[in-house]
């Protein structure tokens, strides 16, 4: 069974489609991660992003792999390098890029393959797996979800002004709901959960019930 999770930025997908799977027994597959690595193995490579062949050759070519829900780049496991705020604020010239979004979209099909597999991402419902048999759309309002970061962040004790992440969200959202292929949709037959009001594990407990009700009627 495939099981997407697709929503705006900040609105816990990774780590709640990541509990989700262990809980279910499925495989994990974060989306964002590979338009990140691509990012950042462009930027480090010192790629044109504004260049869009240049930068679909060159990506394109970068080996990519996934192992035991990790994304793996040329060997190495990929971890904080790919969540930095340069990469943030570059991605949309990967994300807009039509050329390797059909690459990456290809490459996710091939890894889900019949498995059992929870991906996340905002493309996942309506464009890479159409017919997956159960799909959420996870949201929160802006405000919520830049209080969330602001958390973060302070925990980390990194720079945390509220209004900065508010703003960089909102032109994330903007961008992510605008480009021509791909872009943030919530699909017809996804089950909106507006995560407010909740905590990540009730968030989890009431995607594995709607999930386990969906799984039963397959089961001997
Ligand atoms: O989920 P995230 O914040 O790590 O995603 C980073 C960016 O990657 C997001 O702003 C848009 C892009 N993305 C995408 O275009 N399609 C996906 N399936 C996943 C992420």
């Amino acid at each position: 069974m495939i099981v997407t999770i697709d929503g705006p930025a900040g609105a816990g997908k990774s780590t709640i489609a990541k509990r989700l799977a262990e809980e279910l027994d499925f495989q994990f597959l974060d989306t964002g991660a590979m338009y990140r690595a691509l990012t950042w193995h462009a930027q480090k490579s010192g790629v044109r992003l504004t260049a869009a062949n240049e930068l679909a050759t060159h990506c394109l070519a970068v080996p990519l792999q996934i192992r035991s829900g990790t994304l793996w780049v040329e060997q190495v496991p990929m971890g904080a390098e790919i969540r930095t705020p340069e990469v943030s604020r570059d991605i949309h010239y990967v994300a807009d890029n039509v050329q390797i979004r059909r690459h990456l979209v290809d490459l996710q099909r091939q890894w889900v393959c019949d498995a059992n597999f929870v991906s996340e991402g905002r493309d996942q419902g309506t464009v890479a797996f159409p017919s997956a048999e159960c799909k959420f759309f996870l949201t929160a309002t802006p405000e919520t979800r830049a209080r969330r970061r602001q958390r973060q962040l302070q925990q980390q004790n990194l720079p945390s002004v509220y209004e900065e992440i508010l703003a960089a969200q909102l032109d994330r959202d903007r961008r992510d709901q605008s480009r021509p292929e791909g872009r943030l949709l919530k699909a017809a037959d996804a089950i909106t959960i507006q995560t407010d009001e909740m905590s990540i594990s009730e968030v989890v407990a009431q995607l594995a019930n709607i999930v386990q009700v969906r799984l039963s009627p397959r089961m001997p």
